[in-house]
C-alpha cells in the first residue's frame, strides 16, 4: 500500500485527497499501522465508527501533543507531547472544557441568527465585484474571501489581506505557491497587536477583545487566536471551492438546487461531508487498548482520517455521489464529541447564505480549466478553480 500518499504534501497538491487508498484501507483494515517514510509512525483510522469512537473517548484517546503530521519529510518521531504548545484542539477535559467556554458564547446559534443578515450583506458586495460575463478563479476571487470578511467581523479588523496572507502561509507551508510568504514572527506580531490593542482600550466587543481579557496567558491567547483565523479560513474556503466544483460538474444538483433553495441547508451540510476540508487530526492512545481488533499500545499515535469516514460504505447510500438533498448525512466532517468543530453552526450558515444568494443570480456557469489542490496533509482543498460565468 502507497503509505507515502497519506502523508506527503506534494503528494496531495498533485492529486488531492486520497480516496482510492482510502477507500482501500478502510475496506481491508480501518486501523492501520503505518511506517511512512520520512515521518512518525502512526495507526491510519478510516472507518466511520472507528472515527467516531475515538473522538468521543478523550479519556482513552488524549489529544495533547501534535495534533497533525508534520508539514514535511524529514523527521521519525513524534515530538513529546509537553514540549508541544497547548490549545484548544490539543487538550484533553478537564482544562480543555475551559478553553473551549471561552470562545463558545461566540459561536452560539443565537449569536448567529444575529450575525445572519451581516453574512448576507457580505455575500452580495462580495459577488456584485465578480458579476457579469467573466473568467475567474472562484477560489482566490470568491471563495477566499467569503470566511476571510467574516472573520475580520468576529475578530474585529479590517485588515483582511494580512488575515488572507498570513492563513495561506501557514497552511500552505509545505506549498510551493505560498512558502515564504510570510515571514517567521509575522503572524504572532500582528495577533499580538490586537490583543494589546484590545486590552489598552479595555474592549470586549469582538472575540479579540474576549480573548485578550480572558483567564489565559498570552502563550494560550495567541494560539487561540491563531487556531480560529486558521480553522475559520482554509477549511470554509475549500468547502465553498469543493462544493461550487462539485455543483458545476454535476448539473442535475446544481437543477435541483434551484429549484427547491430550501434544500440550502441539506447542501452545506453535504458539501462539507463530500469537501471533508480537515484531513486529519491526532490522538494518543492513554493505555493498550484494542481498536478494530487490532492491539493498540500506550502512546501511539492514532489519525483521523475524516474523508475516508465521510465516505464510508457502511453509514452512507452511494457514498461516492454528491447529493445536496442527502438524509440523514451523520458525517464526521466537524469531527465528534469534545472537540466537535466550534465554528461548526458559523460554517453552514456561511456556506448556506453564499448558496442562497448566488444561485438566483447565476445564469451560466462552466469550468475552464484545471484545478489545483493545495499541498496541504491537513486541510486540502482546491486551490485554483478556474470558471466561465454569467452572474447577475
Ligand atoms: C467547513 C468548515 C470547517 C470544517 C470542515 C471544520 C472542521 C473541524 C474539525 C474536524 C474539528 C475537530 C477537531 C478534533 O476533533 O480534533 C474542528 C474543531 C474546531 N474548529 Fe472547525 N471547521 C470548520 C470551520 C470552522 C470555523 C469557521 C471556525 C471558527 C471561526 C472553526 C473553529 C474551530 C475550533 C476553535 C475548533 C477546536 C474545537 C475544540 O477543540 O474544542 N472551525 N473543526
Amino acid at each position: 500500500v502507497d503509505i507515502g500518499a497519506l502523508v506527503e504534501p506534494a503528494r496531495y497538491g498533485s492529486d488531492g485527497i486520497p480516496y482510492g487508498l482510502l477507500a482501500e484501507l478502510r475496506r481491508d483494515t480501518p486501523v492501520r499501522w503505518c511506517e511512512p517514510a520520512g515521518y512518525p509512525p502512526f495507526w491510519a483510522v478510516t472507518g466511520h465508527s472507528e472515527v467516531r469512537d475515538i473522538s468521543i473517548a478523550p479519556g482513552r484517546f488524549s489529544s495533547y501533543g501534535e495534533i497533525a503530521f508534520p508539514f514535511r519529510s524529514g523527521r521519525t518521531e513524534w515530538y513529546p507531547a509537553d514540549s508541544v504548545p497547548r490549545s484548544v484542539l490539543g487538550t484533553d477535559p478537564p482544562f480543555h472544557r475551559e478553553l473551549r467556554n471561552v470562545a463558545l458564547p461566540y459561536f452560539k446559534p443565537r449569536t448567529l441568527r444575529a450575525l445572519e443578515d451581516r453574512v448576507r450583506e457580505l455575500t452580495r458586495n462580495l459577488l456584485d465585484t465578480v458579476s457579469g460575463t467573466r473568467d475567474l478563479d472562484f477560489v482566490t476571487e470568491v471563495a477566499a474571501w467569503h470566511p476571510l470578511r467574516m472573520l475580520c467581523e468576529i475578530l474585529g479588523t479590517a485588515d483582511e489581506k494580512m488575515l488572507l496572507r498570513l492563513t495561506n502561509a501557514f497552511v500552505g507551508s509545505a506549498d510551493p505557491e505560498f512558502v515564504g510568504s510570510a515571514e517567521r514572527g509575522e503572524f504572532s506580531r500582528w495577533l499580538y497587536g490586537l490583543i494589546s490593542d484590545r486590552r489598552a482600550r479595555g474592549s470586549r466587543a469582538d472575540l479579540a477583545g474576549v480573548l485578550a481579557h480572558a483567564p489565559l496567558d498570552d502563550e494560550d491567547i495567541l494560539i487561540y487566536l491563531l487556531i480560529i483565523a486558521i480553522a475559520g479560513h482554509d477549511t470554509t474556503r475549500s468547502a465553498l471551492a469543493g462544493g461550487m466544483h462539485a455543483l458545476v460538474t454535476q448539473p442535475g444538483q446544481l437543477g435541483r438546487l434551484r429549484a427547491d433553495p430550501s434544500l440550502c441547508e441539506s447542501a452545506a451540510n453535504e458539501i462539507v461531508r463530500w469537501t471533508s476540508p480537515v484531513v486529519h487530526f491526532m490522538r494518543t492512545a492513554v493505555e493498550d487498548c484494542e481498536v478494530a481488533g487490532v492491539r493498540v499500545r500506550r502512546g501511539e499515535r492514532l489519525a483521523l482520517f475524516y474523508p475516508s469516514a465521510n465516505r464510508d460504505e457502511a453509514v452512507f447510500d452511494e457514498p461516492d455521489r454528491f447529493l445536496v438533498a442527502r438524509d440523514p448525512n451523520p458525517h464526521l466532517g466537524w469531527g465528534v464529541g469534545e472537540h466537535y468543530c466550534l465554528g461548526a453552526n458559523l460554517a453552514r450558515m456561511e456556506i448556506r447564505v453564499f448558496l442562497e444568494e448566488i444561485l438566483p443570480r447565476l445564469a451560466e456557469v462552466r469550468v475552464t480549466g484545471e484545478v489545483e489542490w493545495m499541498a496541504s496533509n491537513i486541510i486540502c482543498g482546491v486551490k485554483h478553480l478556474p470558471m466561465r460565468w454569467t452572474l447577475h
